[in-house]
């Protein structure tokens, strides 16, 4: 598929290249997939088709919340199907609306639109933000601030709010009047001629651009702001939110409410469905017909989300992943102390980014080979985010593999 696959020196069997090969053959040249073909998995543990098994520290880039093949996820998806799949939205289905009274009953939200992916999220926040602003506060306002460094998506809206050129690069004209501000600085967002902005989107732990997470000072000071020029103020927490931080939303950790927010990535455990939730005043901007997905909503997503959400919603649970994250952080920060390359150790519950003093590629390719799948974060962060229902010793196998690894890595000087 790219060259990365085709230079990589990792083993690979017949059967594995066969499929490599077939895969090289028909899919487009858009991901720079690493040569595994996965076949199956198992709580926190996939196989390929080699039959080599890997602790996965990746779970679908923050997805499978309940890991592979959860025997209470298989059974909610099982009984749906042999009720039905989908109906459309000209009705309305009883796992959607459980799933509404679910999400709105953990935050200050009264309002659901349900979609198919995160970046089809922040397009809904979008629309429903300069919908809510053209109504209060004039036609001409129309711009969104969008931060430094940030990652919302890769539809044409979601695409003009990211705030990182590689992304962009090749698809002007993008969509107009989005303006990037500096992140974690509020003399940059109020440089902007507030009556001008409709909407500030952030994500409260930038994930893409390297598991940064925003300074709570700032994050009140927007709070205010926002409030004060009533500007729409939306959380991006696709990779941050369900249960990943240890609370059910990010945003409580900081205990600053937004008044819309995206979801997408674990609220499926695996199951393609994204979400918005607004507050009631913000929600009411949308009428019948201004904004809709043929698949949103779909009954059996909304029982897969529904399984993950009743799950996590659970003290007993989210404080699970506290305790994991803190034993998984504590031994990462002692191997930094162990002067193993380590820059710093970043981010909050079981999300967390690892900055190493030299590029994380080999370090990534080399946990593949010793048994281990962790993902990238920009050129020098490794990002581990593995299933929130890891185990203790799932955790402690990640260390062992990654102190190996670094130790074997000699850094360039
Ligand atoms: C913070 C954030 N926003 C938006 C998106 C886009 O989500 P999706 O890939 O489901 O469209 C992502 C995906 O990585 C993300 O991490």
């Amino acid at each position: 598929m790219t060259s990365e696959l085709e230079t990589s020196n990792a083993v690979t069997s017949d059967k594995q290249q066969e499929w490599l090969a077939r895969g090289k053959n028909v899919f487009m040249n858009t991901y720079a997939s690493y040569p595994v073909v996965i076949k199956q998995g198992k709580g926190a543990h996939v196989e390929d088709v080699n039959g080599k098994t890997y602790l996965d520290f990746v779970s679908g880039i923050a997805v499978n919340s309940l890991g592979h093949r959860d025997d209470g996820y298989v059974a909610a998806i099982t009984e749906q199907l042999n009720q039905f799949s989908h109906c459309s939205n000209l009705y309305l289905n009883m796992p959607g609306i459980k799933l509404a009274e679910a999400l709105v009953r953990n935050g200050e939200f009264t309002r659901a639109f349900f979609c198919n992916s995160g970046t089809e999220a922040i397009e809904a926040a979008i629309k429903l933000s300069r919908k809510y602003a053209k109504k209060h506060k004039g036609e001409n306002c129309t711009t969104i601030l969008t931060m430094s460094n940030s990652f919302h998506g890769r539809t044409y809206g979601a695409l003009s709010a990211t705030a990182q050129t590689k992304y962009q690069q090749g698809y002007h004209p993008l969509v107009p009047n989005f303006q990037t501000v500096t992140f974690n600085d509020i003399d940059s967002v109020k440089s902007v001629e507030a009556k001008s902005v409709a909407a500030i989107i952030i994500e409260p732990i930038q994930g893409e651009g390297g598991i940064h997470v925003v300074d709570a000072n700032f994050l009140r000071q927007l709070r205010d702001y926002c409030t004060k020029e009533n500007i729409v103020l939306i959380f991006d927490e696709i990779q941050c939110g369900i249960g990943r931080t240890g609370q059910f939303f990010a945003h409580q950790n900081f205990d600053i409410v937004p008044d819309l927010i995206a979801l997408a990535k674990g609220l499926g455990g695996g199951f393609p469905i994204g979400a918005l939730l607004a507050k009631e005043q913000f929600a009411e901007a949308f009428e019948p017909g201004d904004h809709g997905s043929t698949f949103g909503g779909n009954a059996l997503a909304c029982a897969a989300a529904l399984e993950c959400v009743t799950r996590i919603e659970k003290t007993a649970f989210l404080n699970s992943v506290q305790e994991r994250s803190e034993r998984l952080r504590s031994a990462l920060k002692k191997l930094q102390e162990q002067k193993t390359g380590i820059v710093a150790v970043r981010g909050m519950g079981l999300m967390v980014g690892v900055e190493l003093e030299f590029p994380g590629k080999p370090i990534i390719q080399s946990c593949m080979n010793n048994g281990m799948l962790i993902v990238g974060a920009g050129d020098k962060v490794l990002r581990l985010l593995p299933p929130l229902t890891v185990s203790n010793q799932e955790v402690d196998q990640a260390i062992e593999i990654l102190t190996k690894v670094l130790a074997e890595h000699k850094p360039e000087q």
